[in-house]
């Protein structure tokens, strides 16, 4: 029996984004939520530190405002962020965080009862509202919550295979149940992309095995334009080995960073704010030290909280603290934290508006798989958690506003494309001889992190892009060795590896281009930023191999200028 469901909206992914982008959509339309995990396991809830808002509780933060974060923003991306977007994100700060008090989220608070705020990098004020060092976790389950006192229609563990976009319109999609590997047709008048971001092709990351920047992948087969790929933010503090998240609120709450002569080595790289520069340049900062031989054999330095005392660590960053004792067999209360700089966030993604419009009709993205663009070259730490959730709203509330005036999808369309999806995985199934996904998946990540990664140079982007190239025609006839059908990670690994590579293309094809330096893209062959010439979003459409053209940047409202902290 084959399946086919229809809704009027479908949501692609349960992280906070798609969770609050149905909460808008559910009491007008018919909604349902579709993800490859259950919501709650959602890369959402690895967020630790907190979610920006110009509130003003925390003493020294009293003259924040909307503007400043505005200000803050636009600086940190480095001056590719749209400004008037940045401002919408920042103006609904506040009313987003009080939104999520309301409905339950339970933030650390001040004696006074108000939402505490925590420093964070790049930031004028202390505006980073936290629940200790668990914030992603405790808004991703007051946002599920939500959604399960509407009885929100879901399907969990279901992997979407490709979307159905003719003449520029969108009719839905296909995915396969990652229970069973049975396949369905999913018509939809609107369909929102909700799927995160693409850290897992490259070797070092923080993010969840589930990201591998399917949704941007998809929608590029799709015919729908990629912005600004090239900009990949790694987050200054991983921990050594696993490169799970050391949370920026470890320095906002005062933690040094230390080189193995002891130094807190950020008094030569950013002498004013020092830890709590962005992470661009913390991150290149630290592998400077490490290349310079300050580090320590392997390529860390110390995070060091030791200072900070056992009551501060337990109130405050419980969750480090326990990631420490069991993943690294150390205590932070007593010992320094080895760290290094990786993969954290994907700048890029989907090309949309401030309202998550794309240039296909019935298709929206919003939160980390798209770019709006409200981050630039370089996302402020604590804007991302916000961005998820603003954009997940803004973004359902014009879909209740369109979705009643789209025609119908066209669901025989789908259902051929399901068609071809059941003779292409038997295909699948049957190649023998094409090298394993698994390998090139691997050799994917290496030449990400080797050669497209924190610092950059025209010789080794080409090799990477050379290279990428090839794998990308061996991921067309890569193979699995036969394991069945229910969760077969082969299986979804080799139906994902072409997508995975295509991406690959996109950030080494487009850092290769831009011949200069812009917030997390540094070449040391073009060491500064040229407005001139690079004050321009990319833009990458779908082509044997991308193809590249450009996009204005909104500067509407703050002229560029040197960036120093
Ligand atoms: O360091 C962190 O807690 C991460 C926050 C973020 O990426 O915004």
């Amino acid at each position: 029996m084959t399946l086919h469901f229809k809704h009027d909206v479908i949501v692609v992914g349960g992280g906070l984004t798609g969770l609050r982008a149905a909460v808008a959509t559910n009491d007008k339309l018919d909604t349902a939520i579709i993800s490859r995990v259950h919501p709650v396991r959602s890369h959402s809830l690895a967020a630790q530190g907190g979610i920006n808002a110009s509130l003003g509780n925390a003493p020294e933060g009293r003259d924040d405002s909307v503007e400043k974060h505005t200000f803050d923003t636009v600086k940190g991306s480095d001056y590719l962020a749209d400004q008037a977007t940045v401002r919408a994100m920042c103006a609904e700060a506040p009313a987003t965080v009080y939104e999520m008090e309301h409905w339950g989220t339970p933030f650390s608070r001040y004696d006074d009862g108000k939402i505490c705020q925590r420093p964070f990098g790049g930031a004028a004020f202390p505006r980073t509202c936290y629940a200790a060092d668990v914030t992603g976790h405790v808004l991703l389950h007051t946002l599920y919550e939500q959604c399960v006192k509407r009885n929100i229609k879901r399907y969990d563990e279901w992997l979407v295979l490709s979307l159905v976009v003719r003449r520029k319109k969108c009719h839905g999609f296909v995915a396969m149940n990652l229970i069973n590997g049975e396949l369905a047709s999913f018509s939809a008048k609107t369909v929102i992309f909700a799927t995160g971001g693409y850290g897992r092709v490259y070797g070092k990351s923080t993010n969840a095995i589930i990201n591998t920047g399917s949704g941007v992948s998809i929608s590029y087969q799709a015919g729908i334009p990629i912005k600004d790929l090239e900009f990949v933010q790694f987050h200054p503090t991983t921990l050594f080995g696993s490169n799970i998240l050391m949370t920026e609120g470890a320095r906002g709450e005062g933690g040094y960073l230390r080189n193995r002569q002891g130094k807190r080595f950020m008094a030569d790289y950013a002498a004013k704010a020092m830890e709590l520069a962005p992470r661009d340049i913390v991150a290149r900062s630290i592998n400077t030290e490490i290349e310079k031989g300050n580090g320590f054999p392997g390529g860390y330095v110390y995070l060091d909280l030791t200072h900070l005392g056992k009551a501060k660590i337990l109130e405050r960053l419980p969750g480090i603290r326990q990631i420490c004792i069991d993943f690294a067999n150390m205590d932070p209360i007593n010992e320094p934290i080895k760290i290094q700089p990786g993969q954290h966030y994907s700048m890029g993604g989907i090309d949309c508006d401030v309202k998550g419009a794309t240039e296909v009709e019935g298709f929206y993205a919003a939160g980390e798989c798209a770019c709006v663009s409200v981050h630039g070259s370089n996302r402020l730490g604590g804007n991302s958690l916000l961005d998820t959730i603003v954009f997940g709203k803004l973004t359902g509330n014009e879909v209740v506003r369109t979705t009643p005036g789209i025609k119908g999808p066209d669901a025989k369309l789908v259902k051929d494309e399901l068609s071809k999806w059941q003779s292409r995985i038997k295909e699948l199934q049957s190649r023998s001889g094409g090298g394993l996904a698994a390998t090139i998946r691997e050799r994917v990540k290496e030449i990400m992190i080797e050669k497209v990664g924190v610092f950059r140079e025209k010789k080794y982007l080409k090799e990477a892009f050379e290279e990428l190239k090839e794998l990308r025609q061996r991921a067309d006839g890569a193979c699995l060795s036969p394991d069945g059908y229910g969760f077969n990670q082969q299986l979804t690994g080799l139906i994902e590896l072409p997508g995975m590579v295509d991406i690959a293309l996109m950030i080494a094809g487009g850092a290769l281009n831009r011949e200069e330096s812009r917030g997390s893209h540094f070449r040391r062959d073009f060491r500064e930023r040229n407005d001139k010439k690079w004050l321009k979003h990319t833009i990458a459409r779908l082509g044997k191999l991308p193809k590249f053209s450009h996009k204005k940047v909104d500067v509407s409202e703050y002229v560029p200028k040197a960036r120093t902290y």
